[in-house]
């Protein structure tokens, strides 16, 4: 074998369960696996037993004593950013008022921006570190902010301000979208056309500018916009150089997935109305397909996604929190690993690699991060587990002991 060079190594971990989540074998598991770094990067990962003799004392080296480690976990897909409360809708709802129901009475989305555009923004970034925190504890590294509840120029560009804020104050990389096109605001009412000219020509450009935008998302569905709509936002943001990503087939089908798929989009997310079309088209663009259980439970759906077209068609399955005040309210990454094993049927393998390698593919981080390899960020967890299937079979007892941040703890 050949020497391993040590030589920029600043710290390894040895004696443990690496789920390296890399393609090849389940998990893609090394026990008894060690792991260098170097800086905030990945330097090796392979067996104890080839790891050199002799190692330099000027490195710090941790005994794992057999704890799983795997990559820090990635939250593709937030709202993490709002002000106001909807527990009153959660009782509507409970008595029978449907999602839909509530957004068409003037509720939902539009009552949180009514909320979210009186907050200031120390306010936002409070109650937005406050969730945020909460994710990272659990052993999240990297996350995405949508903006989407302040639905013109100023309070748009506010909540992206503020999601940019939060990865500069907590140890998190953040990564933002716009979502201007997320519900039509009430100074626009019945004239939603009018709001998307609004969105292309003002809002979606003000904040590129500012450089508060890595992605652009929408919400196509018969209480969002819909594909022509969409289409404007999306041609705008290609323009622009920016990715895109669309909320799609969520409460109807509206061929988002298909949409989605033509422009190439990051991910297509949501999906229990995805048909056969709409998943083909993904896959042949490499659109990834964001699942999100908790919203699917949240709102009592029975509709599951076509989750077994997405593995015939080799479509990476993301999972992700959706963290929102409507959908959502659940800012657990590790309970929706567990909600999609047990309301979509994945199997832990799968939840993880949704919150691993696929969450970083739906970010265009693929290369980055999402994977225990050389290169890759040393962002890692390591747990009080002995295998990556205890993450999603349990919840609320398995814990991050240490967590490793761009090869920092
Ligand atoms: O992803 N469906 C649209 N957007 C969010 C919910 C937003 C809200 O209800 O505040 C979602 O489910
Ligand atoms: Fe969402």
């Amino acid at each position: 074998m050949a020497t391993i060079e040590t030589k920029n190594w600043t710290r390894v971990i040895r004696n443990a369960t690496l789920a390296t989540c890399v393609p090849g074998k389940p998990y893609g598991l090394i026990p008894r696996g060690a792991i260098a770094l170097a800086g905030d990067r990945i330097a090796w990962v392979g067996k104890n037993r080839h790891l050199p003799d002799e190692l330099p004392k000027r490195f710090t080296v941790t005994d794992a004593r057999g704890a799983l480690i795997t990559p820090g976990l990635i939250d593709c897909h937030t709202h993490l950013v709002w002000a106001g409360s909807r527990h009153l809708e959660f009782e509507q709802s409970l008595m029978g008022a449907s999602y839909e129901d509530i957004a068409r009475a003037g509720g939902g989305i539009a009552s949180t921006v009514t909320a979210t555009r009186a907050a200031s923004e120390n306010d936002l970034l409070t109650l937005a570190l406050a969730r945020a925190g909460r994710l990272a504890a659990e052993g999240v590294t990297t996350i995405e902010i949508k903006s989407g509840y302040g639905l013109d120029r100023d309070n748009e560009l506010k909540l992206l301000r503020v999601a940019r804020k939060v990865g500069e104050r907590l140890p998190l990389t953040v990564r933002t979208t716009l979502l201007a096109a997320h519900a039509v605001p009430p100074e626009f009412k019945d004239r939603a056309d009018d709001y998307i000219k609004c969105v292309v020509e003002d809002i979606l450009p003000a904040a590129a500018e500012e450089g508060l935008v890595d992605a652009v998302d929408a919400f196509c569905d018969n209480i969002g916009f819909t594909p022509a709509q969409v289409e404007r936002v999306f041609a705008r943001a290609r323009e622009l150089g920016l990715a895109v990503k669309l909320h799609a087939e969520q409460l109807s089908n509206q061929n988002g997935a298909a949409l989605a798929a033509k422009f190439k989009a990051l991910s297509a997310d949501h999906l229990e109305h995805a048909d056969k079309t709409g998943v083909e088209a993904m896959a042949r663009a490499g659109t990834v397909a964001v699942l999100l259980p908790g919203a699917f439970c949240y709102l009592r759906e029975t509709k599951l996604p076509p989750i077994e077209l997405l593995r015939v068609h080799r479509v990476p399955i993301a999972i992700a929190s959706d963290l929102n005040p409507g959908s959502a309210p659940i800012a657990s990454l590790l309970l929706n690993l567990t909600l999609a094993c047990t309301l979509f049927r994945l199997t832990p393998e799968e939840a993880l690699l949704g919150v691993t390698r696929n969450a970083a593919l739906a970010l265009g981080l693929g290369e980055d991060r999402g994977t225990l390899e050389a290169g890759k960020r040393a962002d890692l967890v390591i747990w009080n587990a002995g295998h990556p299937a205890e993450l999603a079979s349990q919840y609320g007892m398995v814990r991050p002991v240490a967590i490793v941040r761009g090869g920092a703890s």
